[in-house]
């Protein structure tokens, strides 16, 4: 059975803009972020505090988070790798910070240079300052269905990797198919390994489309009993270390199965699309999402 209320955290302003190739000009982020946080979504990650050398779109997090209208009841976490990300987010008056490690050793190695025992070692500070000061934490694991240097990712990774970053103090842990090559059997195969060691109320689900399983994998999850998923207004995203990456799982394709289907997400779809047309008009193409086609087209 699928929940009767799912909560969405929209990533398009950060897995989203992350990769793409153009600098985005802050005030086209600062909007995105203004329209997405106006459709009822109660979750919009906003930016990241990671290397602008690693991530040069990013750059301006500061100054977005500076400019956008905070809407009340809507959270705006943003990512944090390491103790001068978690300065900077602080400063910037976050109330959610995220962690992200990985269950491949390859991936944690080109995503944070670090091996995945020295990244928990680099988040275990992070994530208890950011508690102390009275802070929400997420973790992601990424590359929970495969990994695009080592190939597979035995199951028995992700559930290590989920306990521990559990173990470190997050709130919640997001499962990432960073590339988007799972499929819901997977899915369902994995959440029954990670749920018999945490908490199902305390997982998420993150699916990239590259395969377009990514909403047959999320309702996979929603099976299983998890009720928060991530995705991306217009099917945006990518990470600039997951090479043949895709876009997101796209919100709106998120939300028309979620309300065909009688579950509750509290998002306006008429107002998300608005907000998806927007920015592809921003970034010069069409949004890659069928319920964006079909809805603009009429
Ligand atoms: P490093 O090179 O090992 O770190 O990178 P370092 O400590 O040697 O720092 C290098 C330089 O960056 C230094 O500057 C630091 O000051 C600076 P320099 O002295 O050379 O001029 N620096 C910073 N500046 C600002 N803010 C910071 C910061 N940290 C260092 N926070 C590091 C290690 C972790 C920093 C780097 O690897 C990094 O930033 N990685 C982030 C990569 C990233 O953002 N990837 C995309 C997000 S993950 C994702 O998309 C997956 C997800 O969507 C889930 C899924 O799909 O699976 C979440
Ligand atoms: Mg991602």
């Amino acid at each position: 059975d699928l929940p009767e209320h799912v909560t969405i955290v929209e990533v398009g302003p950060r897995d989203g803009l992350q990769n793409e190739p153009g600098v985005v000009p802050t005030d086209v982020k600062v909007a995105f972020v203004d329209r997405l946080a106006r459709t009822g979504l109660s979750v919009v990650e906003a930016t990241s505090f990671v290397s602008p050398r690693w991530v040069p779109q990013l750059a301006d997090a500061a100054e977005v988070l500076a400019d956008i209208e905070r809407v009340e009841h809507v959270r705006y976490p943003v990512l944090v790798p390491n103790e001068r990300g978690l300065e900077r987010a602080l400063e910037a008056d976050v109330a959610e910070v995220a962690v992200f490690g990985a269950a491949s050793e390859a991936f944690s190695a080109k995503n944070l240079n670090r091996t995945i025992d020295e990244s928990l070692e680099m988040f275990r500070p992070v994530v208890a300052r950011a508690r102390d000061a009275g802070l929400r934490v997420r973790g992601y694991v990424s590359t929970v269905c495969g990994c695009p240097y080592q190939g597979e990712v035995p199951v028995a990774d992700v559930v290590r990797m989920t306990v521990a970053m559990l173990e470190l103090g997050c709130d919640e842990i997001s499962l990432g198919d960073t590339i988007g090559v799972g499929a819901p059997g997977q899915v369902q195969d994995l959440l029954a390994a990670v749920t018999a060691e945490a908490p199902v109320q305390r997982l998420a689900v993150h699916m990239h489309d590259t395969y377009g399983q990514g909403l047959a994998n999320t309702l996979a999850a929603f099976e299983a009993g998890v009720t928060i998923a991530d995705s991306a207004a217009g099917g945006l995203g990518g990470c600039p270390y997951a090479p043949g990456a895709k876009g997101n799982l796209a919100t709106e394709d998120l939300v028309y199965a979620l309300h065909g289907s009688g579950v509750t997400t509290g998002v306006d779809l008429d107002a998300l699309v608005d907000a998806t047309a927007w920015m592809a008009q921003q970034l010069g193409r069409p949004p890659v999402s069928r319920v964006a086609e079909a809805m603009l087209a009429k």
